[in-house]
């Protein structure tokens, strides 16, 4: 699908963003694994989460769908069924990842397979804490999907120091630990996102967390929970640049989660000047949820490194489009893992930009773009990625000489199957 996007001098209005996507998956598989029926509300529309939801369905879980609501018939750790056939990820690291977690401590064999970017995915991540608990994992190439889990009753409790800062980890190896005796720590380099903490916690399980060090004591059933899935801050993302980017903006975004392990990405735009609040903050479930308004700003622009690179890694490449507005431009490192993304996110980043007229130097763990930079209208792809899409139909909204074409639009299904309409919503 090929979706064209004309310049825009002025956006207003208020939206709503589909439900976090990482929340999403972890209530999804959690809740399948409890005893009794939760009830998850503003679930994500996005396809990502539904693959997690089809797997955990493929191994006997009776889940309901309606508008926005799921309804998941837990069935107990012990309640899973090995599947008939393989269990489909779709183009989704995180279920492969996480459910791998899971599916260690069953006593069936199962296989996850994914679409070809999920096919060239790095597992090996997840295979080492794993095998290190006593499951055997098959993959291609010792890394690639397919995997094959040949999962154990006997799983072993471990205490894992994850290399990567990396928030599917970690949440793989506490998911395991939940079919272990006795405690399973996972300390990490830097702290990542605790959705799976705050959502473990929620269901009933036994976690504690001190500084980078995460404790889940296994043995403890889950039980049902009727819980809100926040608005997704990283869709929101798209919004927030577009609005700063935009000549006159005045726009609201209603319920977006505001969890501080993701809030990085506010904190660097209102650092640069991007006009950006946060009003009335509640909680949700474990999670905060708050409205957010932008305005129109001039941004500085910045240097993206270290602990900031984690916490900003989905954002990026948004973050591309508005450095090259930005007074001084933007400078990104310590970012090798934007290559092994939906796809090579700093090759894609920059393929799109230089059709744009916008230059950028690229490096093996990052680049620098000048600022002070014009987009010039043209033919883009998303390279079937998501966020390359969004990010460069937003590129679209301040292009000059015409309109812009996104090759590939429907990619951005994965995560925010509404994103082109709720653009277009915001148009005045
Ligand atoms: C996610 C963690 C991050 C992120 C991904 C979602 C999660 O990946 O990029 O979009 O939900 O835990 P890594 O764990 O590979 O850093």
């Amino acid at each position: 699908m090929q979706v064209s996007i004309a310049p825009s001098k002025a956006l207003g209005g208020a939206i709503r963003l589909p439900g976090d996507k990482s929340i999403s998956h972890r209530y999804a598989i959690l809740s399948a694994i409890a005893e009794g029926t939760s009830t998850l509300k503003n679930f994500s529309s996005g396809a990502d989460p539904h693959s997690s939801l089809g797997c955990m369905q493929a191994m006997g879980i009776e889940i309901e769908t309606s508008d926005g609501e799921v309804k998941v018939h837990g069935r107990g750790l012990r309640g899973l069924r090995a599947p008939e056939g393989q269990l489909d990820a779709g183009n989704s690291g995180s279920t492969m990842r996480m459910l791998s977690g899971i599916l260690a401590g069953q006593p069936f064999a199962s296989t996850i397979f994914g679409d070809e970017s999920l096919s060239r995915r790095p597992m090996k991540r997840i295979m080492t804490p794993l095998e290190l608990m006593g499951a055997r994992i098959e993959a291609v190439d010792g890394t690639y999907p397919p995997i094959t889990i040949h999962g154990t009753r006997d799983l072993r409790a471990i205490h894992y120091q994850t290399p990567v800062a990396s928030a599917q980890v970690k949440s793989c190896v506490l998911f395991a630990g939940l079919s272990c005796e006795g405690d399973t720590v996972v300390t990490e380099p830097l702290k990542t996102r605790d959705h799976s903490e705050l959502a473990l916690r929620e269901f009933g399980a036994e976690i504690r967390t001190e500084g980078r060090m995460t404790t889940v004591t296994g043995g403890v059933e889950l039980q049902a929970r009727e819980l809100y899935v926040p608005g997704d801050l990283s869709g929101a993302a798209f919004f927030l640049v577009a609005a700063m980017m935009s000549d006159e903006a005045n726009v609201v975004l209603y319920d977006v989660g505001v969890n501080p392990s993701r809030t990085a990405l506010i904190d660097f735009l209102v650092g640069g000047g991007g006009q950006v609040k946060v009003l009335d903050v509640r909680s949700a479930g474990g999670e905060l949820v708050g409205d957010l308004r932008v305005r129109n700003s001039k941004f500085q622009g910045g240097v993206i490194e270290k602990g900031m690179t984690a916490a900003l890694i989905d954002e990026i490449p948004v973050l591309a489009v508005l450095g090259a507005t930005s007074e001084h431009g933007l400078t990104v490192r310590d970012a090798s893992e934007l290559r092994v993304k939906e796809t090579d996110r700093i090759a894609t980043v920059a393929d799109n930009l230089r059709r744009m007229g916008i230059q950028i130097e690229t490096a093996a763990d990052g680049f620098h773009i000048p600022g002070k930079q014009t987009f010039r209208a043209a033919e883009v792809d998303s390279f079937g990625d998501h966020r390359i899409g969004m990010a460069f139909a937003v590129a679209g909204l301040v292009a000059e000489g015409g309109e812009t074409i996104v090759n590939e639009a429907q990619a951005a299904s994965v995560s925010f199957p509404e994103f082109f309409a709720t653009l277009e919503s915001i148009r005045t």
